[in-house]
C-alpha cells in the first residue's frame, strides 16, 4: 500500500517498533496517530515528522481507546493502517512473579490489542479496505522457561488475531501477525532488570526495520503469519511436530 495521505494508528509509538513504524509510515506521506503512556518517547518519534501526532492514552483504558479512535477518525480520517505495538516484558518463574505483573501483562499485551480491535475494525470493514498488524512474538509460539507470563500473553494475540482474521476473511482487510525472535529495542531493559533466560542470551537479534519490512512483504503477499529471521520458521515447525524436543533442549541449556 503507497501510504501518501493514507492514516495510521500505531499503539506503542514511543519507543522501539512502534516508533519506527510511525517514522517510516510517515516518511511515506501518511499521517500517523501514535499511542502509548511514554510521553517523552513519543516527543521523540513525532521529532521527525509534522505528520506524527501523539496521544498519551494507555491501551487498557476501553473508553479512552475507543474515544480516541472517534477522534482520530474525525480529525485525521478515516484510518487505513493499524498497528498493536504496545507491550511490557517483565520475566520471572510463574510462582515467583508476582501474580498482579502477571495480570498487568495480559491487561496490556492481549487486552490492548482488544481495545484497539473492537474501536477501530469496525469501521474499518465497513469501509472494505485497511492493514491490521499484531505483534505477538516467536515468544508466543515457542514456549521459555522464566517467560512464562509473557507467553502467554503472546500466544493469546495470536490465537485472537488468527479468530479476528478468519471471521472477517472476506472483509477486505489485510490482517498479519509479526511472531519475530528478539529485535534490538528499549524492551529488552524490562527482562535484564527481572531475570534473563540463558536460551535467549547471545542469540540472533533483528532491527526494528527488518520485521516491519517482513511484515510489509506479507501484506503484500497475503501471509497471515510473519515470521522473520533466520530459523523462526524452522523453529515454529519444531514446536508443531517436536515439542518434546524442544522442552528438553529448553531444560538442558537452562539447567532446570
Ligand atoms: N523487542 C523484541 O525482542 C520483540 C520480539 C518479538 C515481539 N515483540 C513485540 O513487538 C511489540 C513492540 O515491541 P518493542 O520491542 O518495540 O517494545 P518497546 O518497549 O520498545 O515499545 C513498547 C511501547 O509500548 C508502550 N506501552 C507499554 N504499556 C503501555 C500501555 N499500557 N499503554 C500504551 N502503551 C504502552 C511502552 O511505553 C513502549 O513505548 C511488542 O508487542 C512486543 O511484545 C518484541
Amino acid at each position: 500500500m503507497a501510504f501518501k495521505g493514507k492514516v495510521a494508528l500505531i499503539t506503542g509509538g514511543g519507543s522501539g517498533m512502534g516508533r519506527t513504524a510511525a517514522q517510516l509510515l510517515a516518511k511515506q506521506g501518511a499521517s500517523v496517530a501514535i499511542l502509548d503512556v511514554n510521553e517523552e518517547g513519543m516527543k521523540e518519534t513525532a521529532e521527525s515528522s509534522a505528520t506524527i501526532h501523539p496521544f498519551v492514552v494507555d491501551v487498557t483504558d476501553t473508553d479512552a481507546v475507543h474515544a480516541l479512535v472517534e477522534q482520530v477518525e474525525r480529525d485525521l480520517g478515516p484510518l487505513d493502517r493499524i498497528a498493536n505495538a504496545a507491550a511490557i516484558m517483565p520475566f520471572g518463574k510463574l510462582l515467583e512473579q508476582d501474580p498482579k505483573v502477571q495480570l498487568k501483562l495480559m491487561q496490556i499485551n492481549y487486552g490492548g490489542l482488544v481495545n484497539v480491535a473492537t474501536a477501530a475494525l469496525p469501521a474499518m470493514i465497513q469501509r472494505g479496505k485497511g492493514d491490521f498488524i499484531s505483534f505477538s512474538s516467536m515468544s508466543g509460539v515457542i514456549p521459555g522457561l522464566m517467560m512464562g507470563g509473557y507467553c502467554a500473553t503472546k500466544a493469546a494475540v495470536q490465537m485472537y488475531t488468527e479468530i479476528l482474521y478468519h471471521e472477517n476473511i472476506n472483509s477486505g482487510i489485510r490482517f498479519v501477525c509479526a511472531c519475530p525472535p528478539p529485535v534490538s529495542t528499549p524492551l529488552w531493559k524490562q527482562a535484564e532488570a527481572t531475570v534473563m533466560p540463558k536460551l535467549i542470551e547471545g542469540g540472533e537479534t533483528l532491527t526494528p526495520e527488518q520485521v516491519l519490512e517482513d511484515i510489509e512483504q506479507c501484506l503484500e503477499h497475503g501471509e497471515f503469519l510473519s515470521m522473520p529471521g533466520k530459523g523462526t520458521k524452522f523453529g515454529y515447525k519444531m514446536r508443531r511436530f517436536l515439542p518434546g524436543q524442544i522442552w528438553k533442549h529448553t531444560h538442558k541449556v537452562e539447567g532446570f
